[in-house]
């Protein structure tokens, strides 16, 4: 890039980007990166592609983990010589990192935040942000306080597939959208899994209100630009837990293997021995545990109404044990709707045979170069127009539907540097699509309607502000 396309490049064109690319028309010297957390997801999608895909703009200079063999598995399948740490302070006052990646479980997110911003640096976190309001309050307190910048990884919004029904919405094409319906339905493999690990512990991971819904609430947050004022839900745990007919503690052990549909044998996963079932004996955390534990407190069937600031009403449910993995998704507007769906096997009229072990697998592998295949369908149909129109999309099957790589792209090499869709997230987003969730929450345990102000001091706005 020449030093005058550089200075070219306007402020709201470098939204979202974290490393400093060039510096004065020169290549900049490398970021110094540390991250806690290394589970599959650290390891693999942050630290196996970064260092693959960006390593000519940033250097992993520090790992932690509160599990010692697991981070030393980490730094083996990253390749890096980085020093390790079991103690995050003693990791960030050593190696100094410039940006923290935190890829924790859930729970454990804003005091690695709140203390990596304290100690100097800016801050990538996985979604959820948090668990809690109490916690969100602290991060965005701790962000105003230190000057720093904490960045949301919303891979979701990246897919090029729901980048297109942004763009639909605001070209106006439906007019004033007055509601809109999303039922996402999570498929037996998938759904299951969250009930095999600590997701299924509510204090952990937030329930799937928080966990999953996250990702759902800040797309439709995203996409109808405007804040969410109140929630009513509903949601109870009537399938998982302690509703199975017998249980054990891990699938590997299982005496009722031969006769329970969710035998899930990890054995046949080397990384996963090697990751998780070889590091057990430091924490005790079963990575393939029973869906049935009598422990498991979270819903695992979950429905509510949103309220937006903009007058937008959102019907939404959630479902953990469909035979398919997909949704349903529908605007409502004054000039007539915009209809979508994903993974529904005979939505085109005749059955597509998807194999659903198959399709969890692939959107669980972290670091799935995603090549387009086939496409995704949007209609239009415009009141009083008999003929609706179809728009489709390149399909990618992997990678979160593309969003995966497009994401780091954007947050590493600022490309593409103009977004006018603003696809990149700070805390106010994160807060935002939390917060639903956590409404949500609490409204099915007080029985009522739970408005988003009670919740943080953050202002819901009709239009959402630009950060
Ligand atoms: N955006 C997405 O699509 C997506 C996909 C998968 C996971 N995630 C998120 O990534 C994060 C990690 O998920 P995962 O599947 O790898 O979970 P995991 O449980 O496999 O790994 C989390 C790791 O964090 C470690 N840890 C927990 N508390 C810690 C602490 N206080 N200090 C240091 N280490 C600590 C655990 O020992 C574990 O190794 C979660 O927040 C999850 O929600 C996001």
């Amino acid at each position: 890039m020449k030093r005058r396309e550089f200075i070219e490049t306007s402020a709201a064109a470098m939204m979202g980007a974290i490393l400093a690319t060039y510096s004065n028309g020169m290549p900049a010297a490398k970021k110094r990166i540390a991250m806690v957390g290394t589970g599959i997801r650290g390891t693999a999608f942050w630290g196996e592609a970064l260092n693959k895909k960006f390593g000519d703009l940033l250097e992993f200079v520090g790992l932690c983990d509160i599990n010692p063999g697991r981070v030393e598995y980490a730094k083996e399948r990253m390749k890096v010589g980085c020093p390790t740490f079991t103690n995050f302070d003693k990791m960030m006052r050593e190696v100094k990192p410039e940006i923290v990646i935190v890829t924790t479980t859930d729970s454990e997110h804003d005091k690695l935040i709140v203390r990596a911003l304290e100690l100097g640096s800016d801050v990538v976190t996985e979604k959820p942000m948090t668990t809690d309001e109490v916690k969100c309050r602290s991060i965005l307190a701790a962000e105003k306080r230190t000057g720093r910048k904490v960045h949301v990884a919303f891979n979701y919004r990246f897919s090029p597939f729901y980048t297109k029904v942004k763009e639909q919405l605001a070209a106006n094409r439906i007019g004033r959208v007055t509601s809109v319906d999303l039922n996402w339905y999570l498929n037996v493999y998938h759904g299951a899994s969250y009930f095999r690990r600590w997701h299924g512990i509510k204090s952990k991971g937030g329930s799937l209100w928080v966990h999953k819904a996250t990702h759902h609430f800040d797309l439709v947050n995203w996409w109808l630009d405007s804040d969410p004022v109140q929630v009513t839900a509903y949601g109870s745990l009537e399938h998982y837990g302690k509703n199975g007919p017998f249980r054990g503690t891990s699938c590997r052990a299982c005496e009722h293997k031969s006769k329970c549909g969710f035998f899930w044998d990890i054995t046949k996963d080397e990384t996963l021995m090697k990751m998780y079932v070889a590091n057990e004996k430091h924490d005790g955390y079963i990575r393939d545990g029973c869906v049935f534990r009598e422990e498991i407190d979270i819903y695992d069937k979950m429905s509510a109404q949103v309220i937006y600031a903009n007058g937008v009403t959102l019907n939404y449910s959630l479902t953990t044990y469909s035979p398919y993995e997909g949704f349903r998704l529908s605007f409502n507007g004054i000039d007539g709707k915009l209809d979508t769906w994903e993974g529904i096997p005979y939505q085109r009229g005749s059955f597509d045979k998807i194999d659903q072990a198959e399709r969890h697998s692939l959107e669980m592998s972290q670091i799935k170069d995603e090549t387009a295949e086939g496409f995704e369908e949007l209609i239009l149909h415009r009141n009083f127009k008999a003929e609706p129109e179809s728009i489709k999309v390149p399909k990618y099957r992997g990678g979160h539907g593309g969003g995966d790589i497009r994401m780091h792209t954007k947050m590493f090499r600022n490309e593409p540097a103009a977004d006018i869709y603003k696809h990149a997230a700070g805390t106010r987003d994160g807060a935002m699509s939390i917060l639903i969730g956590i409404a949500a929450r609490k409204s099915i345990d007080e029985k009522r309607t739970v408005r988003i102000e009670e919740l943080t001091d953050i202002k819901p706005m009709p239009k959402r502000p630009v950060l």
